[in-house]
């Protein structure tokens, strides 16, 4: 088997520390390394005690760590990182959208990534810090100053809108959520999901049923806020689907062809990020397969989607050049 080293920046956090606990479970990473501000000494000690067979250490910005080595860190951390899963950042609060993000999260994810480009400058880099949208063109940017941009390895974590989308139409249908796979493109945020049920084998929907899911996936994430009233957003379910994503992204690097769907640097339309069905090889982003046709009802939340996506992505491009 080959080594895998993960590092989970932001693993003290309402995402971090479950999606932590899934990494430290899975029999694909050999060395998980969590980082945060705060915690991740406790993490570290905690998710320790799981006979797996793992290693584990967890970092503070510096000196402190679990178990106590070098100097913690950031670069202890990241150095020799595969893959780097990034949620930190701060969750929303009720009638918050994931923009309103922008101003804390952003400065956050640059700041990360600008060690990823100074540590583990060949890793691939998983964002999950909303606004995705905006953020995952602000790794781009940073790693294009610093020299060490690959579009093949710097991705958006979507998976969840996937999640959703799946788990509400195996509900329609009755059938096992396991067996349905739907592919769901745009961008991580409101109208610009745009999940495509019209390609779900045998789903069968009325103009108002299918109007009713197709909502729901795109504002998802407002229910769980709401549920939660005030105490933050997804949590579990973004650590469950960070989870299967880094998982994925270890299978590929072990060799299988792997596709799944991400947001990643695109040509399959005018935007230049585009959540896409995305093969996966040992090197990232292998191919990025075809839009296909979309229905008129699909035609019509792309057309309104665009000039919003667009929006976003410049905002996080601006961000790191003006
Ligand atoms: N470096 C490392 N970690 C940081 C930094 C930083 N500069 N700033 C904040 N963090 C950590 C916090 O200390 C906290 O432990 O990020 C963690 C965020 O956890 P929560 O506040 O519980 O937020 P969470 O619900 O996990 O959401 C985090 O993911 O889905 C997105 O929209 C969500 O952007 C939000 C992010």
């Amino acid at each position: 088997a080959v080594d895998a080293k993960v590092a989970v920046l932001g693993a003290a956090g309402g995402i971090g520390q479950p999606l932590s606990l899934l990494c430290k479970l899975s029999p694909e990473v050999t060395e998980l390394s969590c980082y945060d501000i705060v915690g991740t000494p406790g993490v570290a000690a905690d998710l320790s005690h799981i006979p797996t067979k793992s290693s584990i250490t967890g970092s503070l910005p510096s000196p402190v760590s679990w178990p106590p080595r070098g100097n913690g860190g950031l670069a202890e951390t990241l150095t020799g990182a595969d893959v780097v899963v990034i949620p930190a950042g701060v969750p929303r609060k009720p009638g918050m959208t994931r923009d309103d993000l922008f101003n804390t999260n952003a400065g956050i994810v640059k700041t990360l990534v600008e060690g990823c480009a100074e540590y583990c400058p060949d890793a691939m880099i998983a964002i999950i810090s909303n606004p995705v949208n905006s953020t995952v063109p602000i790794a781009a940017e940073v790693l294009k100053k610093a020299g060490k941009y690959n579009p093949n390895k710097v991705f958006g974590v979507t998976t969840l809108d996937v999640c959703r989308a799946n788990t509400f139409v195996a509900n329609h249908m009755g059938v096992d959520p396991k067996d349905v796979d739907v592919t769901v493109v745009g961008g991580h945020a409101g109208i610009t999901i745009l999940p495509l049920f019209s390609r779900v084998n045998g789903a069968k929907f009325t103009d108002e049923e299918l109007e009713k899911i197709t909502v729901r996936t795109q504002f998802g994430g407002d229910e769980v806020v709401a549920a939660k009233a005030g105490a933050g957003s997804a949590t579990l379910s973004m650590a469950y689907a960070g989870y299967i994503f880094t998982e994925n992204l270890l299978k590929a690097i072990r060799g299988e062809d792997i596709v799944q769907c991400a947001f990643v640097e695109s040509n399959l339309t005018d935007a230049p990020y585009f959540a896409s069905p995305v093969k996966f090889g040992k090197d990232g982003v292998k191919e990025i397969l075809p839009l296909g046709e979309l229905s008129a009802y699909e035609k019509k939340w792309f057309d309104k989607m665009m000039p919003e996506l667009k929006n976003q992505i410049k905002k996080g491009v601006d961000f790191v050049n003006n």
